[in-house]
């Protein structure tokens, strides 16, 4: 959340942020900002999208090679123009960007005061900058070293900049539990939350790691502990295209990204999956895998959608390698006691790697001896570099707020994983084994078909744009892809959505079903079909707006519904890689249809590094 850029060296800074911040909005985008450092410190800053504040400074002389930019999910404090980001110390001398919650803001800002700071906005930020500024002011110290003693004082989560007037031709940054990475150009330095605004001009870049202090003047970076001893940069080769980030034609990422699916399956099956030895890897697994086949219990800890393909995780665990798997809310599992024994395998599953609560879970189980393994997709995030071993996704960057390609990916790797494991203990046969290599490496091909139902899809959207709620029903593997497709309708179009495990409709939510409830239901030919037609026939005699997704070819559940979206067959295990894609163009649609804003929606953050 919050997405931070800056910049020094010999180009124009502000260009450069502007395009950074546009690249980081999804972290964020109720306000922006940017400073620079040019003799003068200037600020300016808008509540509203990266373009507002575009706008708002005009033709204004924005010359500078040293700045930085900030676009805000708000935390503490509205949205509006004095909480947005940079925000000055007292002086006006100091500038600070901010990314995470400083948790003892409160105590500090009464200290300060009554040491005289002034503060303009609601912020937690704010009292960081004075912090930093009393600091030096008590200590006569350079601003280095000001910094420094304020990371000691703050409790939470930070990265920041921090440029000051009296520093001309520096900058400083730091880090704890919110990202930060630098690129390294040519006598320049680019730093931002993550690589997409850096990789158009340097794919060398250092991630900095919690409790670091990066130093940058004189065209060269200094990375100091927080204990001031000095450390090695450790400098990576990215591999991220720059066309994987950009629109590339699509209205929208979202869309972009749904119709990259078989594309980015088969990046997170490559190498991993051979057809024709007929072997599977994963570099990960095999470094832990006496512990995976040994394993008394596998916990799977996530947010959101992650959580999702956690919960196909445990059906795939369950079913292929007869583990037995609890799925759990990072944010409920880490304040709750949880039982853990060294025998426990905990997987982290995250898209953008950064999951406050998520990280949160794995250090928690790590603590207790447990064995992490992590499946994220942002290379060199906190929880990728907080687990033992793990695997990436490979799904490339997903920049649209609602996640639909890192659900397929995240769901290949952990059915890759399943069968791995399953193979290992001998609960999966040679035979059964090479069923399922042979139709998931079919599952591209597939998607691909699934997504010509775009346009069919596009005109049910039509017919249900104006509804105010929906269910979502499913059974089986279908039900995790039941409740993703309410969370993708509700998170983008603002209508409200319940998925169920069908059987459950009625213990509660058949009472919501009359002619005017659409009710969409996952009915693929799968060992449940029959029970799931039975519940078709009970939403259908209380006249329930039935929209199914059914298997090609089934001439049973057409008759009974008032769409009929078909998909084609697979196995009963790998259809949700296929059965969750015309949920997503559904939502899609109906959310463009609502003139919502798809990629950004109201009050929504991609990368939730506040808990
Ligand atoms: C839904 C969505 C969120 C994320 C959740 C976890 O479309 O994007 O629910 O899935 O915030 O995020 P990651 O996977 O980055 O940990």
């Amino acid at each position: 959340m919050c997405g931070i850029v800056a910049y020094i060296g010999h180009r124009e800074a502000c260009p450069i942020i502007i395009k950074g911040l546009r690249r980081l909005e999804y972290r964020g985008y109720d306000s922006a900002g940017v400073a620079l450092l040019n003799g003068q410190l200037t600020v300016y800053k808008k509540k509203g999208k990266v373009a507002d504040l575009e706008a708002y400074i005009g033709e204004q002389d924005t010359h500078a090679h040293i700045g930085m930019g900030h676009t805000r999910w708000a935390t503490h404090g509205e949205p509006n123009d004095v909480n947005a980001h940079p925000h000055y110390s007292t002086s006006e001398r100091i500038a600070i960007i901010h990314n995470g919650i400083i948790e003892n803001y409160a105590a500090l800002k009464q200290h300060l005061q009554q040491q005289g700071h002034v503060f303009h906005s609601d912020t937690d930020t704010e009292v960081f900058v004075n912090l930093i500024e009393e600091i030096q002011k008590q200590n006569s110290c350079t601003l280095e070293e000001a910094v420094r003693l304020a990371l000691h004082e703050v409790v939470g989560a930070y990265a920041i900049v921090v440029l000051s007037k009296d520093n001309p031709g520096q900058l400083i940054a730091a880090r704890k539990g919110s990202p930060l990475v630098i690129g390294v150009g040519e006598g320049e330095f680019f730093l931002a939350s993550d690589a997409t605004p850096i990789i158009e001009y340097t794919n060398e870049v250092v991630y900095v790691n919690d409790y670091e202090l990066a130093v940058i003047k004189d065209g060269k970076l200094e990375i100091r502990s927080r204990e001031d001893v000095v450390q090695t940069p450790y400098i990576q080769t990215l591999e991220l295209e720059l066309d994987r980030i950009e629109k590339g034609g699509y209205e929208h990422f979202m869309l972009k990204e749904i119709f990259e699916q078989p594309r980015s399956i088969l990046d997170s099956m490559r190498g991993r999956l051979e057809l024709e030895a007929g072997h599977l890897n994963m570099g990960g697994v095999r470094a832990y895998e006496r512990k995976f086949v040994n394993a008394d219990r596998i916990l799977i800890v996530a947010c959101g959608t992650s959580w999702h393909a956690g919960l196909v995780a445990e059906y795939l665990l369950e079913d292929l390698a007869r583990i037995p798997v609890e799925v759990e809310y990072a944010s409920e599992f880490r304040y709750r006691n949880p039982v853990i024994t060294e025998r426990d395998i905990v997987i982290a599953i995250s898209q953008s790697g950064e999951t406050a609560d998520t990280l949160a879970a794995l250090e928690l189980a790590k603590s207790r001896g447990a064995t992490i393994f992590g499946i994220c997709n942002v290379v060199g995030s906190s929880i990728a570099r907080a687990t033992d071993a793990g695997a990436y996704t490979h799904a490339g960057p997903e920049i649209g707020v609602a996640s639909t390609k890192a659900f397929t990916a995240q769901v290949t790797v952990l059915t890759l994983l399943a069968m791995i494991v399953g193979h290992k203990r001998g609960t999966l046969t040679d035979t059964r084994l090479r069923e399922l290599m042979v139709e998931l490496n079919n599952i591209p091909a597939k998607v691909e078909k699934a997504l010509q139902l775009n346009d069919q899809i596009e005109k049910i959207a039509e017919t249900f744009k104006d509804v105010p709620n929906f269910l979502y029903l499913g059974r089986g593997y279908n039900f995790p892809v039941a409740l993703e497709g309410a969370l993708k309708l509700k998170e983008i179009s603002y209508i409200h959505a319940e998925g169920y495990p069908a059987a459950e409709m009625k213990h509660g939510p058949i009472a919501l079903i009359d002619e005017n409830m659409p009710v969409v239901v996952i009915a693929t030919k799968d060992s449940s079909y029959e029970k799931v037609v039975s519940n078709i026939q009970e939403v259908k005699a209380r006249k329930g707006r039935i929209i199914a997704v059914v298997t090609e070819g089934d001439d049973v559940i057409p008759a009974m519904a008032e769409f009929t979206i078909e998909v084609p067959a697979t196995s009963e295990v790998l259809m949700p890689l296929v059965s969750v894609v015309p949920l997503q163009l559904l939502s899609y649609h109906i959310a463009v249809l609502r003139g919502c804003n798809v990629d950004q929606p109201r009050n929504l953050a991609k990368s939730v590094t506040v808990e």
